[in-house]
């Protein structure tokens, strides 16, 4: 029997990003829409890291199966890494993908190009009651002055790898997937991940 595991975001996007970099290992991916026991989980961490974990441990602990969570910042030089961990509400609580990409474009309005670097990152975290398992996953790249490309989420279309020459949003999710913070991020935990799974599986299943 396949060992299931549930992906333990509330985020579309980010799910299907999540599905295709895991689907690679041979176990059961289920998604957050199967357990209406699951609501919005509170990530009042200091650090991507201790979100990711207090996500997956609140998924295992309502649902009783290992879990994975993503948690996400982006670190933009000119703001002293802000907006970090806090990037989801840089716009304020409860806001869009929207207001958060046009407060970035206006607090960024007046700075010069070589001064607009900036660092996405990734944390994963698994836990199944026993083990916690981390990896990170980082891209760096610049904040465009304006929005380019119509693909991704979040922050993608400001998002602008240079090696690429294209926003993330510019890209197809296949290429999105090999380059960006949680496709690496992904990669990282894949061989960890399958060797626990390999040597616990008897127990697990
Ligand atoms: P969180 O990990 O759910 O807290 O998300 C952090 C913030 O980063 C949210 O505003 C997301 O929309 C955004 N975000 C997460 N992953 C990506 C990505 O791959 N591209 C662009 N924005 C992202």
């Amino acid at each position: 029997m396949m060992m299931k595991v549930v992906i333990a975001t509330h985020n579309k996007d980010k799910l299907k990003e999540l599905k295709r970099g895991l689907n690679q290992l041979n176990i059961d991916l289920l998604d957050l829409s199967r357990f209406s026991e699951v609501g919005e989980i509170i990530e009042d961490g200091k650090t991507l890291e201790e979100n990711a974990l207090i996500k997956a441990k609140e998924v295992f602990r309502l649902t009783g199966l290992p879990s994975i969570a993503d948690d996400t910042g982006l670190e933009v030089d000119a703001l002293n890494g802000k907006p970090g961990v806090f990037t989801a509400r840089f716009a304020g609580e409860n806001c869009s993908y929207m207001d958060n990409v046009n407060k970035m474009l206006k607090v960024m309005k007046k700075i010069k190009i070589s001064d607009r670097g900036a660092v996405f990152k990734t944390v994963i975290a698994f836990f199944d009651g026993k083990k916690e398992l981390l990896s990170i996953g980082e891209v760096k790249g610049m904040i465009a002055t304006e929005k380019k490309g119509l693909g991704g989420f979040g922050y993608d279309s400001i998002f602008y790898v240079v090696n690429e020459g294209k926003t993330f949003a510019e890209m197809t999710i296949e290429k999105k997937n090999i380059i960006s913070h949680r496709g690496k991020a992904i990669k990282n935990l894949t061989p960890k991940l399958k060797s626990y799974l390999e040597t616990n599986i008897k127990e697990i299943a």
